[in-house]
């Protein structure tokens, strides 16, 4: 039996949430360049776009690029800022072709000038697509975000929009980049790193994490097919007994 056909396809993760980590080591190791293993990386972003749409996940966050990412040598930021931008403006077509929307997190006020028309003319572009829905963090970090939704809190709450009274998960869950995304159900890091790294702080609360050594250019859908795997043999508790978790799944079952 093959990995994807041990899959409980009634027990698929809504979202997928990815750190899409190793690509500079994985290209140092061959005795490359850092931008080598940058190049490599977008071949297992198709293949893992593919293999989300096949299986029907509604959403995939793949963190791109992070805030702390423009500390990088200037040669390297440049490199890969240009690669992302080019190759999401390059696999429209594409993205189309398989009904997936696309939608970008992050500081966009920190991208350079050519990135901003490039991205929103994909995003247009793909906006009436209804299948998997491809959520690129570009620019992206989790402390930025927050205190981005704070500012905004305080605005709504300045203009009279907002009672401080009312706001609650719910509605504070609007001023996320992530909207009205889903919670992922599982975030994957590859590449050995056992962190979080500035990435859907709040998002993530009871997401499951699962790490693997294995380099992001090395990531291919048989990977993600063992990360669902390890997914759905967890127990999922938010708070709660195993005894209770399991009656619900009883009851859920008559
Ligand atoms: C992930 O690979 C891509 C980005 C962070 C932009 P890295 O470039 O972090 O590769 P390592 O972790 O140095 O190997
Ligand atoms: C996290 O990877 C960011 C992305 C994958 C885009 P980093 O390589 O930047 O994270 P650290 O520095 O190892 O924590
Ligand atoms: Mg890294």
């Amino acid at each position: 039996m093959s990995l994807r056909e041990k899959l409980d396809v009634s027990r698929l993760p809504r979202h997928i949430a990815i750190i899409m980590d190793g690509n500079g080591r994985w290209a140092q190791e061959k005795g490359e360049d850092r931008l080598f293993g940058h190049y490599h990386g977008v071949e297992s972003v198709r293949n893992i776009v593919e293999g989300c749409a096949e299986l029907g996940i509604e959403y995939l966050t793949l963190y791109a690029f992070s805030t702390e990412n423009w500390d990088r040598p200037e040669y390297e930021v440049t490199g890969l800022m240009e690669l992302l931008v080019e190759t999401i403006h390059q696999e429209v077509p594409t993205l189309n072709k398989n009904n997936i929307r696309l939608h970008v997190i992050g500081d966009m006020d920190m991208l350079p000038q050519y990135a901003r028309p490039e991205l929103q003319e994909a995003l247009e572009l793909t906006k009436s697509n209804t299948g998997l829905n491809l959520i690129m963090a570009l620019s992206y970090s989790s402390r930025w975000e927050l205190v981005n939704a704070v500012k905004h809190i305080a605005e709504d709450v300045k203009a009279g929009k907002l009672d401080p009274g009312q706001i609650n998960q719910d509605n504070f869950r609007q001023y996320l980049c992530t909207g009205n995304f889903p919670d992922p159900e599982l975030m994957i890091r590859t590449s050995g790193e056992h962190r979080i790294s500035n990435f859907l702080l709040y998002q993530l609360a009871y997401a499951e994490l699962y790490f693997t050594t294995t380099r992001w250019p090395d990531f291919r859908k048989e990977h993600l097919y063992e990360a669902i795997l390890d997914y759905q043999q967890r127990e999922r508790r938010f708070g709660k007994t195993s005894d209770q978790i399991q009656r619900e799944t009883a009851t859920d079952a008559h």
